[in-house]
């Protein structure tokens, strides 16, 4: 690996983190998919689509910690820190899912979403959120800063492009799936289409399954014992 490479990353690393500032642990695309994969694939439900319209819908982690699924169920939950938080993965393969991490809030029991981790168009990116958010790409290797406030950057040819989102924030827009993510604060916001809706074996996870019915979103994380194609945490 190229070491000039290698040190202008733990460069731009010690500017983001600065003196003082506790470096929790950071994944890797891999360890992420690898926590995915026995998930994939499943098939063996598929989601109930009711009748209700369904429009383009923005789902929600936000605080300490409250969500809002695709249908519009609202909820608050402390998603453990040892957890991963799966918001949005599909149903066959990997090709997209915005996963988060949590910290302790106030020392605890509290928590709240500390990093979220987007992969579309074979691009992955970390977001470390707080009152200013640092994002991340994925070089292959290593993660590399993307200075605030970003002009509009394209990464895959056009099919993801990265901006400037308020507060102090970014909107990854992953056009091929499509799929807008917004960080800000300790929050993430997801922005689906139909395309993605329980008719079309959509989405599923904490976002929900998108079938235009809030009731039987998981409102409760707690009942850690779900199906492997209802995966809401990561390691279960
Ligand atoms: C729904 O989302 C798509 C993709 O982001 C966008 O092109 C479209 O304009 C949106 N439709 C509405 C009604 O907001
Ligand atoms: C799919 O999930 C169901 C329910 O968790 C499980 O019984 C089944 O073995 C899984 N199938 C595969 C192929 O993983």
């Amino acid at each position: 690996m190229d070491r000039q490479l290698i040190s202008l990353a733990v460069a731009i690393l010690l500017a983001y983190v600065g003196p003082g500032r506790v470096v929790e642990a950071v994944l890797t695309p891999q360890q992420i998919e690898n926590e995915l994969a026995p998930h994939v694939g499943n098939t063996s439900h598929t989601p109930q689509f009711s009748p209700n319209e369904i429009r383009n819908s923005t789902c929600w982690g936000r605080g300490d910690v409250r969500y809002r699924t695709l249908d519009g169920l609202e909820f608050s939950y402390n998603t453990p820190t040892t957890k991963r938080g799966i918001m949005v993965m599909p149903w066959r393969l990997l090709p997209w899912w915005v996963v988060t991490i949590q910290e302790f809030f106030n020392g605890g029991p509290k928590t709240r979403i500390d990093e979220v981790y987007v992969r579309c168009s074979g691009q992955y990116f970390r977001a470390d959120l707080g009152h200013t958010v640092a994002l991340w790409y994925w070089s292959g290797t290593v993660w590399v800063a993307i200075p605030p406030p970003p002009p509009p950057l394209i990464f895959a040819g056009g099919d993801v492009t990265v901006g400037a989102f308020a507060p102090r924030g970014f909107t990854i827009s992953c056009h091929a799936v499509p799929m807008t993510v917004n960080v800000y604060l300790h929050s993430v916001r997801i922005t689906m289409t139909p395309l993605h809706s329980a008719a079309n074996l959509g989405v599923r996870g904490i976002c929900g399954d998108y079938n235009g019915d809030e009731t039987n979103d998981y409102s409760n994380l707690e009942p850690l014992i779900l199906p492997l194609w209802k995966p809401l945490l990561v390691p279960p």
